[in-house]
C-alpha cells in the first residue's frame, strides 16, 4: 500500500499507508476538512436523521433541525405528508423558523414576510406589483422559481431522513443489512418522552466512532460490566451492514459463559467491580419486551445518527457537527403510544442510564474530549485500527473488534473523494 495524499487549496495532506486501520489526527482538526465533509458526506450520498414522524403528528406542525451544518425545517402538510426544507429564504436568506418546534399555516420570514406553504413553495411575496405603480418585483418574477430548496424525504418505522442529494439510494436499499435491528425496536407508533442536548467538545467523527467501538463498551463503562447489563463474557453480536456505513451491536445479559480468559481480564478491568452495589437497583429493573433476550442494543448509521435499546431505555441521538472542535448530540427519548403509565415510568427512570449525565455514557463524551485535547492541533500522530485485524472483514461479528470503526473509514475516505487504500 502507499500513502494517499489529500490536496487541499492551501496544503497537502498524507494518509499513512496503512488505509484504514490508521487515521491521522489532522482529520479531527483540520478546518478544510471540515468544510469539505459539508459537502461530499452532509450533502453527499446520504441519508441524515431529522426525527420521529411523533414529533410532528399534525397538520401545520413544524421541528427545526440541522443535517452538518445547514438548518433544516421538518413539515408536516395539511394532506399528512412530510416535507423537509432548508431553513433559509429564498429572497435574501434569511433563517425563517427560529423554534425548535411549532405549528404554522405557512412559514413566514420576518425579514420582508415572503411567505411559503408547508411544501416550502412561495406563496405571497409582499409587494411583489410595488405600490401607485412604482418599485415591485420586475414583470418575469415567478412564485413558482422561488421556494424553499427542498429535501428528499424518508421515513421508514417512525424516523424520517432526508437526503440533499438525488442520487442516494432508496432509503431503505441504504439501510441495508441493519434495518432489522431498527425493525426489531421501533415495532409500534412512538411516543416522545424528553430530549437532552449535549455539547461535545470534540470532532463529530471522534463520538461517531464512539458507538461503532464495540471494544470499549464493557471496559470503560463500569456501570455495564459491574451491573451485568453487557459483559464480554455474555452472548453478544454485531451485524454490519455489507456497505460497511452501519452498524449495531447486541448483548444478551444473563447469559454469562465461564471462561478462564475473562476471569483473567476482567482482574485488570476498572470496568468490573464486584463491590459496587446501588442503594437503589430499580434502575436495574427491564423487561424484556422484544422477547429475545437482548438486553442492549447500539445501532448507528452513517454518518450521525445512533438508535439506542438500552434496558427498556429508547431513544435516538443525532449528532450536528458544530466547527472542527465541536458537535452537539441531541437524544429523542420515546417510548410507545400505547405504553401504561408504570412503563412510562419505567423509561423514564432508565433514562437515567445514556444521555449527557448517563450512568453508561457519560464517559463517552468525557473520552471524545480527552481525545480532541490529546489530537492538539493534529500535525502529528495517528490512532491503531487493528482489534480484530487489518481488514474491513476481519473480526468477523466479534465485539472484541475495531471492524465497524475500519469501515468508517473507508466509507469516510471514499466519500471524501480521497484513495481509500
Ligand atoms: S429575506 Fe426573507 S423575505 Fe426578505
Ligand atoms: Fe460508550
Amino acid at each position: 500500500m502507499s500513502e494517499s495524499v489529500v490536496s487541499f487549496h492551501s496544503k497537502k495532506r498524507v494518509w499513512p499507508s496503512e488505509g484504514f486501520t490508521r487515521t491521522p489526527y489532522w482529520v479531527y482538526t483540520d478546518a478544510d476538512v471540515y468544510a469539505q465533509e459539508q459537502t461530499q458526506i452532509f450533502r453527499g450520498d446520504n441519508w441524515h436523521y431529522v426525527g420521529l414522524e411523533a414529533e410532528v403528528p399534525a397538520a401545520g406542525n413544524y421541528k427545526t433541525t440541522s443535517i452538518g451544518e445547514q438548518s433544516v425545517i421538518l413539515t408536516r402538510d395539511e394532506d399528512g405528508s412530510l416535507h423537509v426544507v432548508v431553513n433559509r429564504c429564498a429572497h435574501r436568506g434569511n433563517m425563517i423558523c427560529r423554534d425548535a418546534f411549532g405549528t404554522v399555516k405557512k412559514l413566514y420570514c420576518v425579514y420582508h414576510a415572503w411567505s411559503y406553504n408547508l411544501q416550502g413553495d412561495l406563496a405571497h411575496a409582499a409587494f411583489s406589483k410595488g405600490l401607485r405603480g412604482e418599485g415591485g418585483l420586475p414583470g418575469d418574477f415567478d412564485l413558482k422559481n422561488h421556494g424553499l430548496q427542498k429535501l428528499r424525504v424518508a421515513t421508514f418505522c417512525g424516523l424520517v431522513f432526508a437526503t440533499f442529494s438525488n442520487t442516494t439510494p432508496p432509503l431503505l436499499d441504504w439501510l441495508g443489512d441493519v434495518a432489522q435491528g431498527i425493525q426489531r425496536v421501533l415495532k409500534k407508533p412512538l411516543r416522545v418522552l424528553g430530549y437532552d442536548t449535549q455539547k461535545i467538545h470534540a470532532n463529530w467523527k471522534a463520538y461517531h466512532e464512539n458507538p461503532r467501538d464495540s471494544y470499549h463498551a464493557n471496559i470503560l463503562h463500569t456501570f455495564y460490566g459491574t451491573f451485568g447489563l453487557s459483559r464480554q463474557s455474555q452472548e453478544s453480536s454485531m451485524v454490519l451492514d455489507k456497505t460497511g456505513k452501519h452498524v449495531y451491536f447486541y448483548t444478551k445479559s444473563g447469559t454469562e459463559k465461564p471462561s478462564a480468559d475473562f476471569d483473567k481480564t476482567t482482574t485488570d478491568l476498572r470496568s468490573h467491580n464486584d463491590n459496587m452495589k446501588l442503594e437503589d437497583p430499580s434502575i436495574l429493573k427491564w423487561r424484556d419486551e422484544f422477547g429475545d433476550g437482548v438486553s442492549v442494543q447500539i445501532l448507528t448509521t452513517y454518518p450521525s445518527f445512533v438508535l439506542h435499546q438500552i434496558a427498556n431505555s429508547l431513544a435516538t441521538r443525532q449528532l450536528i457537527p458544530r466547527g472542527p472542535h465541536a458537535c452537539d448530540l441531541v437524544w429523542t427519548y420515546f417510548g410507545f403510544a400505547d405504553d401504561d403509565a408504570e412503563t412510562t415510568r419505567m423509561r423514564l427512570t432508565q433514562a437515567n442510564l445514556a444521555g449527557s449525565a448517563g450512568m453508561i455514557s457519560v464517559e463517552d463524551a468525557a473520552v471524545c474530549e480527552m481525545m480532541q485535547k490529546a489530537a492538539a492541533d493534529g500535525q502529528t500522530g495517528q490512532s491503531f485500527i487493528e482489534m480484530g485485524g487489518k481488514t474491513l472483514e476481519s473480526g468477523g461479528t466479534s465485539k472484541l473488534s475495531e471492524r465497524a470503526i475500519r469501515n468508517f473509514w473507508y466509507n469516510y475516505q471514499r466519500d471524501m473523494n480521497w484513495d481509500a487504500t
